[in-house]
């Protein structure tokens, strides 16, 4: 396939089959339960890992399962000077009746290939990114956190691993995926984040990589998260980088605002933002509900209006790894303002509760997002 001057080689795809090597010494019980009780995100890791290495002219080969283990790379290998690199991240979650599943991971393995064309990297058949996820998730079923509200937090991602320096798309990746047990984002009481406008600083501009899942995006966004912080708020929120006017996303997360008329904005995909898989279900859900949800341009000077005259009733973030979250406080350069009551609004608990609620078996699931794993 040619793309933008690049030959991109589609794999020639054979259902690959897994070589797999249990871990040897896998994390002893007491020290495993220990983790579950408590996991926090991102920080403590399963016993295994899937690798599949990828060669120009060969395709995707050697896909494995083995203990998870540090890997070593030359020093002149591509991505860590070129940061040709793509990323995913779903869950996986323990169903009440006990099973295991996914949710939606055909968007997820849609948005990587996405990613892979825009990052000039080599496609990875769906079945081949599910299958992959799946052997992991089997090969780990143990490491479900005891918490309520936990899952298995699933991060595949994709690499130039090719020791070369000079700027093409490399001739070798690797694909792997980890995971990490993950508590819930939620304690008690869904609190509402206060979010920072960056002005100085955008995510993305229009031909750029905003809507792609790569290392560089979120590497860019980490000093405007950092000013968010300082200034005493938990997210930076972005504005367009063409006007400096527009609603984008949130450093990891999408936007959604609630009107009095039962109405919500979201902003559109244009390009520069994430095409979330908990928006794009969210305003599926929403429209379920009878609401109408606009995929427009909604600019910082009407949400500081809407909220003032009380047209504004909610807004909410959303993403895999908090769900849902409840803006309640907005913040910048330019002054600050309240959204709502400032804390959990009625439509977005009741968004949460039915996304949660399919996700974990108790709600119907009519729409067949989640796939059984067993
Ligand atoms: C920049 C950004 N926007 C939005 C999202 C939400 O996407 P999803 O709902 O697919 O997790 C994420 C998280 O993946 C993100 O990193």
């Amino acid at each position: 396939m040619n793309y933008k001057g690049y030959r991109i080689q589609m794999a020639d795809y054979s259902p690959l089959e897994f070589s797999r090597a249990p871990h040897p010494a896998p994390m002893p019980l007491a020290e495993r339960n220990a983790a579950l009780a408590n996991p926090g995100f991102g920080t403590v890791f399963s016993d295994h890992m899937v690798t599949i290495d990828y060669v120009d002219g060969l395709g995707w080969h050697n896909a494995r399962l083995g203990p998870r283990e540090p890997i070593s790379l030359d020093p002149a290998t591509a991505v860590l000077h070129y940061a040709q690199e793509i990323f995913e991240g779903l869950k996986a979650y323990r169903l009440a009746d006990g099973g295991t599943a996914l949710f939606r991971p055909d968007r997820n393995a849609h948005r990587f290939n996405s990613s892979a064309e825009r990052l000039a990297m080599p496609h990875i058949p769906e079945e081949m990114f599910i299958g992959a996820v799946r052997e992991l998730v089997m090969a780990d079923s143990d490491w479900f956190p005891s918490v309520e509200g936990g899952s298995l937090y699933i991060r595949p991602f994709a690499f130039a691993s090719e020791p070369f320096l000079g700027v093409r798309p490399a001739k070798e990746y690797k694909f792997l995926v980890i995971a990490s047990p993950a508590g819930n984002y939620f304690k008690s009481g869904a609190p509402a984040v206060s979010i920072w406008v960056s002005s100085d600083y955008t995510r993305a501009a229009p031909g750029g990589t905003g809507a792609a899942k790569c290392g560089g995006n979120y590497a860019a966004s980490l000093v405007p998260q950092a000013e968010a912080i300082a200034h005493g708020h938990d997210q930076v929120v972005f504005l367009d980088a063409a006007e400096r006017k527009y609603i984008e996303e949130l450093g990891g997360m999408n936007l959604f605002f609630v009107f009095d008329d039962g109405s919500l904005i979201t902003p559109p995909l244009s390009g520069t933002i994430l095409p979330g898989i908990t928006r794009d279900s969210l305003i599926t859900l929403a429209r379920e509900e009878g609401l109408s949800v606009h995929e427009q341009r909604y600019s910082l000077e009407e949400w500081r209006e809407d909220a003032r005259s009380g047209r504004l009733v909610e807004a909410f973030a959303c993403g895999t790894a908090a769900v849902v979250t409840p803006v309640g406080h907005v913040a910048g350069h330019d002054g600050e303002f309240t959204i709502g009551s400032g804390g959990p609004g009625q439509l977005t608990t009741k968004l949460r509760e039915k996304l949660v609620g399919i996700q974990r078996g108790t709600v119907p699931d009519t729409h067949g997002w989640v796939l059984r794993l067993d």
